[in-house]
């Protein structure tokens, strides 16, 4: 990740506003068609199948447009965002790509590499068909550079029904409830938490969700606008429950992306997983259903909140066929696009419009509580997913979670914290 920063940061400080892409992926094709290249990191189970989905449709609809999916692996970009970093750095590129909603996308729209979106939202009535907190994620200085393609939920705990069942043990909505699970799992022998954050994040989500429910939306959202110090008492009473449950946590979790950790919970060999629903995509592409095989609940504390994850995609300046990208963000933001996408992919359609029927009982349940918290103001931005604080403050946190992990010294990571927060101004 310190890599992505300073790749980054340098694409930033280099940033003239007026790139001119070489075109090198995004011009003709061979046989004289236009030539897309869509640039994601979905490459795992659900992700993977959803943008598959989605690609064939646009092609169906668009026979002269060659596509080709650029996606890099690795969950939440940890290779793709290098690999942008140094394409935008050098002025070449791709088509679109997949964007996080908030500071992720901020940074280009920052460094000049980004074209304003407002006249394709207008010409689509978009305006009026995304909720105004997903079109503000997406939005700048009055101006808008994202269409979101879905949200997901990032405070969700997967469970495995018939381990539960089996020990007769109840799905945590509280962190009481949740160690008494784990205490019981642990002595069965069963590993009662997954976690797979080889890329050094997932830990950071679990630690995010541990905090808006010790802190609140409100005080949670302060924390990122450096508007709440990180030695409050909050902040450090999460830490100590994320402590605490590490020790429920498999200890191979350095050495395994976050699929593997969610199939160790198809496998039977750990009971809960903490992941974003693109976690129910993976369940879902490996013949598992909601309410079937697997359950969910709101991690411990966060029944009332919604932590939201949107992917977007824009248009990158100096493209040679801004024409064929508008068309693909059209498709984008279209509702039979999300809605070929998001229900394979485990995310709800951000559209208000979209149809309720194509979602599965899970999505159905994210969608609701989606639309009751945004009116309550409780939607939490993540900070693990981009969205929250800039790339470099994350980072920090990233590397000071991986250090926790293995030294689980509270104070330390509290001053690391807090010594990154200065990067929360810029
Ligand atoms: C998130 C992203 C999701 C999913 C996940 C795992 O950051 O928003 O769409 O791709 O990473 O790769």
């Amino acid at each position: 990740m310190l890599i992505v920063l300073s790749m980054v940061l340098s694409a930033c400080g280099g940033g003239s506003g007026s790139s001119k892409g070489s075109g090198k992926s995004n011009s003709k094709s061979g046989n004289g068609n236009t030539k897309l290249e869509i640039f994601s990191w979905w490459t795992a189970g659900g992700e993977a199948n959803a943008l598959k989905a989605f690609l064939k449709n646009f092609k169906k609809n668009n026979p002269n447009i060659t596509v080709q999916n650029a996606a890099v692996a690795g969950g939440v970009g940890s290779n793709a965002k290098s690999v942008l970093a140094t394409r935008m750095q050098a002025n070449n590129p791709p088509s679109t790509f997949q964007v996080h909603g908030g500071a992720e996308l901020f940074q280009w729209v920052k460094a000049g590499k980004m074209q304003p979106l407002d006249s394709l939202y207008k010409k689509n009535g978009w305006y009026k068909k995304f909720p105004q907190k997903v079109i503000d994620m997406n939005s700048m200085n009055g101006h808008v550079y994202g269409v979101p393609m879905d949200i997901h939920r990032g405070n969700v705990l997967w469970y495995n029904k018939a381990i539960f069942k089996k020990y007769n043990l109840t799905p945590p909505k509280t962190f009481q409830q949740f160690f008494s699970d784990a205490k019981t799992l642990k002595a069965k022998g069963v590993t009662p938490l997954a976690l797979g954050d080889k890329n050094g994040i997932w830990g950071t989500m679990i630690f995010e969700n541990i905090l808006l429910a010790k802190l609140g939306p409100q005080k949670y959202s302060q924390l990122w606008k450096g508007k709440l110090p990180f030695d409050s008492p909050g902040v450090k009473a999460s830490a100590q429950t994320f402590k605490k449950m590490l020790g429920y946590v498999n200890q191979d979790h350095s050495s395994l992306a976050w699929q593997d950790a969610t199939q160790r919970v198809i496998d039977g060999k750990a009971a809960m997983n903490i992941m974003g629903d693109w976690a129910e995509g993976y369940f879902l592409s490996k013949g598992w259903k909601p309410n079937k095989q697997f359950g969910w609940t709101e991690t411990p504390g966060t029944t009332n909140d919604f932590n939201i994850v949107n992917d977007s995609f824009g248009l990158p300046k100096g493209v040679k066929n801004p024409g064929a990208v508008k068309k693909f963000l059209t498709a984008v933001g279209s509702v039979k696009g999300e809605d070929i996408f998001n229900p394979i992919k485990g995310s709800i359609a951000p559209r208000l419009d979209a149809k309720q029927s194509k979602y599965n009982v899970y999505s159905q349940s994210a969608l609701k509580d989606f639309k009751a918290d945004s009116s309550n103001h409780t939607l939490a931005l993540s900070l693990s997913n981009g969205s929250a604080a800039p790339q470099g403050f994350e980072t920090k946190v990233d590397n000071a979670i991986t250090a926790f992990e293995t030294q689980k010294n509270v104070n330390q990571l509290i001053q690391q914290m807090k010594s990154a927060s200065s990067l929360l101004k810029k």
